[in-house]
């Protein structure tokens, strides 16, 4: 059910890795007063990230994290109990459990670090926005305490074509749609409860590049108004009866949104 009070801007903190147009497509948004969210604070990974330009300029405090850092197990390991979280993480492949261990004690370290920044702005939502980082059980826990707070958004629909390319997966593989997903983050890889997706034609004597500009603008609409259905109260988060967490929108105006999409994406074409 809507909220019946008006609904409040949420507060966003957007982690990326690139070049941050899903980030601009935010800022202009609520700048422009329809997105329903105001941008507190971007993080990246990657010093040189375009986006920590793009937060700059709107004013938005803007981090970088260092991956890079030597780190001490010892460290990690009172931030952390290691050895659990390598039981509970489904990320790191590594057959080698000391590797996985340092592995793991890296990113906890620097993931701490990361909550540290993020808890002094208060993010209602935690947004992924070409974030190239795994995140590990200890960062999602702490986050998803007391209910999904982090979300993602990638460019295929999944569960087809998880992982770092999907416009290429899905181009490569020939299929004649493709289509972008906002999810919540779980402990997999692109495995969290879906929110939407929206899809898009591959026409034919289209390039990837020509599929990956049609995609990114249909992943500023959808991302966007995830946001503002969060911010409405029409997210709807329920167990299904084999215990996995579905997510139903409620919003009277849902068919009508969907079907925006898909002729949006279908016209003009370019
Ligand atoms: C987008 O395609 C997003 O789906 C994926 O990474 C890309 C980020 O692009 N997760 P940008 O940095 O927002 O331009």
């Amino acid at each position: 059910m809507r909220n019946l009070s008006a609904p409040r801007k949420l507060r966003l903190a957007v982690l990326i890795s690139g070049g941050g147009t899903n980030l601009q497509a935010m800022i202009d948004r609520s700048h422009a007063g329809t997105l329903d969210a105001e941008i507190v604070a971007v993080l990246s990974d990657r010093a040189g990230a375009f986006g920590l330009k793009r937060a700059e300029k709107a004013n938005i405090p803007a981090f970088h994290v260092d991956y890079a850092k030597p780190v001490e197990l010892k460290t990690a390991q009172r931030l952390a109990d290691l050895a659990d979280l390598d039981r509970r993480q489904k990320i790191l492949k590594n057959a080698d459990p000391a590797e996985r261990l340092a592995r793991l004690a890296k990113l906890v370290t620097v993931e701490h670090e990361i909550l540290r920044t993020l808890d002094s702005f208060r993010p209602d939502y935690v947004c992924l926005a070409g974030f190239m980082r795994l995140l590990t059980p200890y960062f999602i826990g702490r986050l998803n305490a007391g209910g999904p707070r982090i979300l993602n958004i990638h460019p295929a629909i999944l569960p087809s074509f998880p992982g770092s390319h999907g416009y290429e997966d899905t181009f490569e593989y020939g299929c004649k749609w493709g289509g972008v997903t906002v999810h919540f983050v779980d402990e997999g890889e692109d495995t969290g409860p879906i929110i939407a997706q929206a899809v898009y034609p591959v026409w034919p004597g289209d390039d990837i590049e020509r599929v990956r500009t049609r995609g990114l603008s249909i992943e500023y609409e959808v991302y966007s108004q995830v946001i503002n259905w969060l911010a409405g109260g029409y997210v709807a988060i329920q167990k299904d009866p084999n215990g996995n967490t579905r997510v139903e929108i409620t919003d009277p105006k849902y068919a009508e949104i969907l079907a925006r999409w898909v002729q949006k994406a279908c016209t003009p074409r370019e």
